[in-house]
């Protein structure tokens, strides 16, 4: 297959999707991965982008360890990778005389990687740094119209470099570019699915846990930590536990829901440990989102450790981390990394003293959700839509009680059938209910009411960065507007919610 080394781009994991959607098996190693010591066993070798300068000291550089240039093996250097490429075959690289970021077009001439790609096309870039001379045995095969060296190529070696980002959509012919790369420099075959995953993750995950020790895996009902467990089981379903905290914040009938599928249909040793009790005493009489979520992270970090103190030679901890949560806490800066600090809350400290396996690392939302279902976990496990950690805690506005959360769940429930039944839930990447300390008049048969507002929220996302409002018709939140307030005791207002991310945020706390 092909080996990606990671030179620190935000856009790594999107080249590996990328190769793995041409078919073709990849791996992501870190640029200075010791394994590069015993050389390399792959078809082709990626470099990545990344934010260094290769002229600052210390900026990472090609191991060379690892054979590379001497097998001879076909190499692809994108942006950092391109000017590293240069840098270590004797060319120039110097800092750009105009910086090019986002869309620029491109010339480019007849050579292995652009067969097929327009003369003139449109490309994503981002440098600060340029290639001003290319190594001998080099041509120069794309330039941008101020001049810039866009790609270079020796057709011979089979090195090639590329200063834009053929991994993101914004570069129109950039998967034709890597399937060049892949299947024509590289001369890889279309031969990898997501059965090879699951068997190459089962390898992976009992050569990790050797011949002791079990492995602790926290479910949640949401789909990510459904995949792992089910991937888990598939490798090792002697060793596995399960441990499912029920906080009393759960959707209608989740723990059930768990239970049904995990131990009933995979017969899995799962441990539901009722602690509804411990949270809502906590929770009682707080009302900032905040103070919330942090009461809820903590004792959940709190009744984890519990149960697992009683797993006996539990040594390993397994986690549903997906790629976009590994960029989110390694490689945004500025204001976003506060926004989305509390996006860990509902998860574990490191520090729990085990040994982590996390096998979806690599993997984006949709890749999991096509993982679980060759894993044979129920379409209605897989499909659903993110649920955070705290859950429904920060969809009930001020104080939280039993009789609220059974308000909500009530709601909840009645909304998202409404939206499978009419066939869009999967048209929506969220929705849900939220309740307001809010009370309206109302008037139902001769009686005046005072009751609770319930907010509507659906949005269409693609990572839940941004969203935007789902356009549902007004007819059919009508429908379900009459449906909760005839059969939901508390509510008799309900609106919806439009505003869109930003500058609202998904959640409403
Ligand atoms: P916001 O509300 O920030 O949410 O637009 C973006 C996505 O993250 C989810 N979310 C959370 N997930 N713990 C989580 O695990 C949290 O504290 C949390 N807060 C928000 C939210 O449901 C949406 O999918």
């Amino acid at each position: 297959g092909i080996l990606i080394l990671d030179y620190g781009s935000q856009y790594t994991l999107l080249i590996a999707r990328k190769v793995r959607e041409l078919g073709v098996y990849c791996e992501v190693w870190p640029c200075n991965d010791e394994r590069l010591n015993q050389g390399i066993d792959a078809k082709g070798v990626i470099l990545s982008g990344g934010p260094a300068s290769v002229h600052v000291e210390g900026a990472p550089s090609l191991d060379l360890r690892s054979g590379i240039l001497e097998k001879e093996i076909p190499v692809l250097g994108v942006c950092y990778g391109m000017q590293l490429l240069a840098h270590t075959l004797g060319g120039k690289v110097e800092s750009a005389r105009v910086r090019e970021y986002g869309r620029a077009e491109i010339q480019v001439s007849p050579n292995t990687i652009f067969d097929g790609v327009e003369t003139t096309t449109t490309v994503w870039m981002s440098h600060g740094d340029e290639v001003t001379k290319v190594p001998d045995g080099f041509a120069v095969v794309a330039q941008t119209h101020n001049g810039v060296v866009a790609a270079m190529a020796n057709d011979s070696r089979r090195i090639y470099g590329v200063q834009f980002h053929p991994e993101v959509s914004h570069s129109v012919e950039g998967l034709r570019i890597l399937s060049n790369f892949v299947f024509s420099a590289a001369e890889c075959v279309a031969d990898w699915n997501m059965h090879d995953f699951i068997e190459a993750s089962v390898d992976t995950i009992r050569s990790q846990v050797g011949a002791a020790g079990r492995v602790i895996c926290g479910l949640s009902g949401g789909v990510d930590s459904s995949v792992v467990a089910a991937l888990l089981h598939r490798a090792i379903p002697d060793r596995l536990t399960c441990v499912l905290v029920d906080n009393g914040l759960l959707r209608h009938q989740e723990a059930e829901n768990v239970q049904e599928v995990f131990e009933g249909h995979f017969g899995v040793d799962l441990r539901v440990v009722d602690a509804k009790r411990h949270f809502l005493d906590r929770l009682a009489g707080v009302t900032d989102p905040e103070k919330k979520r942090k009461i809820i992270g903590e004792v959940f970090i709190r009744e984890f450790e519990k149960v697992a103190a009683e797993i006996e030679d539990a040594k390993f901890l397994a986690q549903g981390t997906l790629y976009p949560d590994v960029i989110e806490s390694v490689s945004i800066r500025g204001p976003s990394a506060t926004i989305k600090s509390h996006h860990n809350v509902g998860g574990l400290p490191e520090d729990l003293g085990f040994d982590l396996i996390e096998p979806l690392r690599e993997l984006f939302k949709d890749e999991v959700r096509v993982l679980g279902r060759a894993l044979g976990l129920p379409p209605h496990m897989v499909d659903r839509h993110p649920f955070p950690g705290p859950g429904l805690a920060v969809r009930i506005l001020g104080e939280i009680t039993e009789e609220r959360l059974s308000i909500l769940r009530q709601s909840d429930k009645i909304f998202i059938e409404a939206l499978r039944e009419e066939n869009l839930y999967h048209e929506i990447w969220q929705a849900f209910a939220v309740l307001l300390p809010v009370k309206t008049v109302g008037v139902m048969g001769d009686q005046r009411t005072y009751e609770d507002t319930l907010v509507l929220r659906a949005v269409t996302s693609e990572d839940g960065m941004t969203a935007d409002r789902a356009n549902l018709s007004v007819e059919f939140l009508g429908r379900v507007s009459d449906r909760i307030i005839n059969s939901v005791r508390g509510v008799n207002r309900v609106v919806y919610d439009v505003t869109s991310k930003p500058p609202g945020t998904i959640e409403w706390e």
